[in-house]
């Protein structure tokens, strides 16, 4: 029995996306962003996908991101840029994990975590140059400069990397671009000064790497983008191709009279004898509940629009006088094929953005494979792998 609904991910569709990615910054080496369990697609497929792709680097928002890939027998670089208080960096050390520096009290941390561990850690610098999210003020930046120097030169770390991220990149031309880049290749000058030689210099998310060749550097950092979804829509279709195809199955379906009220606060009310379809997914599921009347599904070749609340575990859709069955295929969002709904429909309707649709599926919507089974991923067609814990 398949499940009653299930997130099909293509594994060889992320592989193909990191090739395009390649192709857009050639003289780059490519990190295949896999954090927050690879934007929902399974951080594990996705990174072995991503390493078949071609991408050299992995790249994970906080330490235990990281070690669940080193569990998984991923020996690929990876580095881990969000290091709140009480981070087990120690264990990163260990584990040969590469840490972002994204304020200025890092270093010391990190350095006295080296000295515990018995070898020195391998650092990116962040540089915050107008995103005013993390990252080292330009204030503190040539104090911790010279406190890594210092650190380097007693052998508890190397200075790999020196990084920053844009505010606006999915804005191509939007002024705070070039600031931004002025403002690096400053932070990086000023590295040089201080005695630093960080092999990776790197600033680029998806969108620059669509965009902007003279942010591509030494590495590009691609999330989004690999998994298929275009982070600058207006662009149209740059050849990628959606990972991710969310499904289910019709449980019920029942002819009901005009002027029903349907689903938790009667906020859809029939207006002509129709049928109701009920789906099996709702918030519990990732299904927003601001989905509510507004977001797209695929039923019978045609798109309907969900009716009414979405519950925690359920959605009705009034599909009027389509035949329809229980047990009948539901598309939430996918590539599109076939008219049906995309990640970006579900984003323009919710007022959001493909990376939340696609991020906030849940754990309990069971992640089936599909793909070319390739001995790198060892990922077979229809393979289920659990999320991570
Ligand atoms: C520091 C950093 N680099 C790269 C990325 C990847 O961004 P995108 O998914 O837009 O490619 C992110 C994601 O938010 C990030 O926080």
């Amino acid at each position: 029995m398949p499940p009653f609904a299930e997130a099909r991910v293509d594994v060889s569709a992320i592989a193909d996306n990191i090739a395009l990615l390649q192709e857009r910054a050639p003289n780059s080496q490519l990190m295949g962003v896999v954090k927050a369990d690879g934007y929902g697609h399974g951080i594990i497929a996705a990174a072995r996908a991503k390493l078949a792709g071609g991408a050299t680097w992995l790249g994970t928002a906080f330490i235990e991101e990281a070690l669940q890939l080193r569990r998984a027998g991923i020996t690929a670089p990876v580095l881990a840029w969000i290091l709140p208080p009480g981070a087990p960096i120690a264990e990163a050390i260990a584990a040969d994990i590469d840490l972002g520096v994204s304020a200025a009290w890092l270093i010391d941390q990190i350095a006295t975590a080296a000295r515990e561990t018995g070898r020195p850690a391998r650092v990116h610098l962040k540089a915050d140059t107008g995103l005013n999210r993390g990252g080292v003020t330009a204030d503190e930046w040539h104090a911790t400069l010279a406190e890594a120097a210092r650190f380097e030169a007693a052998g508890l770390l190397r200075v790999v990397g020196l990084f920053s991220h844009f505010a606006c990149a999915d804005e191509p031309g939007h002024p705070s671009i070039a600031a931004q880049l002025d403002a690096f290749h400053e932070a990086s000058a000023a590295a040089d000064k201080a005695g630093l030689r960080p092999e990776l210099r790197h600033m680029a998310n998806s969108a620059a790497t669509l965009t902007l060749p003279e942010a591509h550097f030494d590495l590009v950092r691609t999330g989004i983008a690999a998994y298929g979804l275009n982070p600058i829509p207006s662009l149209g279709d740059v050849g990628l191709r959606p990972a991710m195809t969310l499904t289910s199955r019709i449980a019920v379906a029942k002819r009901v009279p005009e002027g029903h009220g349907v689903s938790y606060g009667h906020r859809y009310v029939t207006d002509r004898p129709t049928t109701l379809a009920l789906v099996p997914l709702g918030y519990g599921d990732g299904v927003p509940r601001a989905a509510t009347n507004r977001a797209p599904v695929g039923i019978a070749g045609r798109r309907f629009t969900i009716s009414g609340t979405v519950c925690m575990d359920q959605f009705v859709v009034d599909v009027g006088e389509t035949p329809v069955a229980a047990g009948d295929p539901v598309t939430l969002f996918g590539p599109g094929d076939d008219n049906t709904p995309t990640t970006q429909d579900w984003a323009d309707v919710l007022d959001t953005i493909s990376y939340e649709i696609v991020t906030r599926v849940a754990p309990r919507v069971p992640r089936v494979y599909i793909g070319t089974p390739d001995q790198e991923t060892g990922i077979l067609p229809g393979e289920n792998v659990a999320p991570g814990p």
